[in-house]
């Protein structure tokens, strides 16, 4: 069956239409007229903008307050000035496009049922569940711990491990930087930083937290999503949350994330030099409900290829994620139970393409 081979496969077959097994039921398509990619009818929006160099100098009181707004308000952020040298950057995405340009022969070898393989290739989001398909290849790579991985990631292009290596360890360094300030954000401070009278039982919670983050899971998720004849009948990503802690995410000058914002679907345009950064599951749990893991989606359009770069963190997959003990009191209590990665996998296991967030399958 043609759609196995995926949408890239379709494309460059020249089908004019978009095949049945792609097409939403009419309340979950799209509804915005997308088939210029330039125009611009749709409703965008600005998310608030971080700047990391702030957050690590001497203005950190000040955007320790702006993430916590963020976060609590939007569920997603623009993290400027972030210090992963431009061409570290560009190296990946240039890298993955010319994996997504390889032959399907090749590519195909990378194509596995297995949800926990170190590299996974594939099209829409869960090919053995999903329904009603969705317009979109992709390369997953676990990249944690990496000398036990890299052996299993991509052979071709030649330089495709050593770019997509510089990258996976830029970005792993950022979320290690930016969790750090959730965590003091949420109000948790490192009192023996500061030197004031410490509170061991916090500082041994923090040392242990710290631990946790340094081992974390890392996946990332390369997304390829070719022209599509009738965008505003499917999508490249249907709506969903994000599972981790944190994803960056990393757009090409092509638009297609939407937000779920204020009871609407938001364009986010693409910030050059800049990642998107949202909120996940773990972290809804982990903040005992103060920060919000939202609901995105990818639009698809009929001229542009467009690539996306996801690195998606979070704790180890061993670990059990619960509400920090710190944010549960009378005043607040204890809004989530805990929740493991492998009851995670079993949930996304079982799910088709329109699954929303995991958050809501508890609920
Ligand atoms: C994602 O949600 O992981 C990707 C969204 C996008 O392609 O912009
Ligand atoms: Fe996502």
């Amino acid at each position: 069956i043609q759609y196995q081979k995926g949408v890239k496969n379709l494309y460059e077959n020249g089908v004019d239409h978009v095949p049945r097994k792609y097409i939403l039921p009419v309340s979950e398509r799209p509804n915005v007229i997308n088939t210029e990619i330039s125009s611009d009818s749709q409703i965008n929006l600005q998310l608030p903008v971080i700047d990391f160099a702030e957050l690590q100098g001497c203005n950190r009181s000040q955007a320790l307050k702006s993430l916590a707004h963020a976060c609590e308000n939007y569920g997603f952020f623009q993290l400027v000035n972030h210090g992963i040298p431009d061409e570290i950057v560009s190296n990946m995405v240039n890298v993955s496009r010319r994996f997504f340009e390889l032959p399907l022969s090749e590519r195909e070898k990378y194509m596995s049922a297995d949800t926990t393989s170190p590299v996974r290739y594939g099209t829409s989001f869960n090919q053995a569940v999903d329904g009603v398909f969705c317009w979109r290849d992709f390369l997953k790579l676990v990249c944690h711990p990496i000398q036990d991985v890299l052996p299993h990631w991509p052979s071709t292009p030649l330089d495709f491990r050593q770019l997509a290596v510089a990258y996976a360890e830029e970005t792993r360094f950022l979320f290690l930087m930016l969790v750090k300030a959730i965590v003091e954000s949420l109000g948790i401070k490192d009192s023996s930083k500061k030197g004031t009278e410490s509170d061991k039982s916090d500082d041994d919670s923090l040392l242990l937290l710290s631990k946790e983050f340094e081992n974390g899971s890392q996946l990332m998720v390369v997304n390829c999503y070719p022209p599509c004849p009738e965008p505003d009948l499917t999508l490249g990503m249907p709506p969903h949350s994000d599972y981790g802690l944190l994803t960056l995410l990393l757009q090409d000058e092509v638009k297609g994330l939407q937000i779920h914002h204020q009871d609407r679907w938001v364009t986010i345009q693409p910030v050059p030099g800049s990642f998107v950064v949202n909120v996940g599951d773990h972290l809804e749990i982990f903040s005992n409900g103060k920060y919000k893991s939202v609901l995105h989606r990818a639009l698809v359009n009929s001229t542009k290829y467009r690539i996306s770069i996801a690195s998606l963190h979070s704790f180890p997959f061993t670990s059990t994620v619960r509400p920090l003990p710190n944010l549960i009191s009378d005043e607040s209590p204890r809004r989530y139970e805990d929740t493991d990665f492998a009851s995670f996998l079993e949930y996304i296991k079982s799910c088709d393409s329109r699954k929303k967030s995991f958050l809501e399958s508890r609920k």
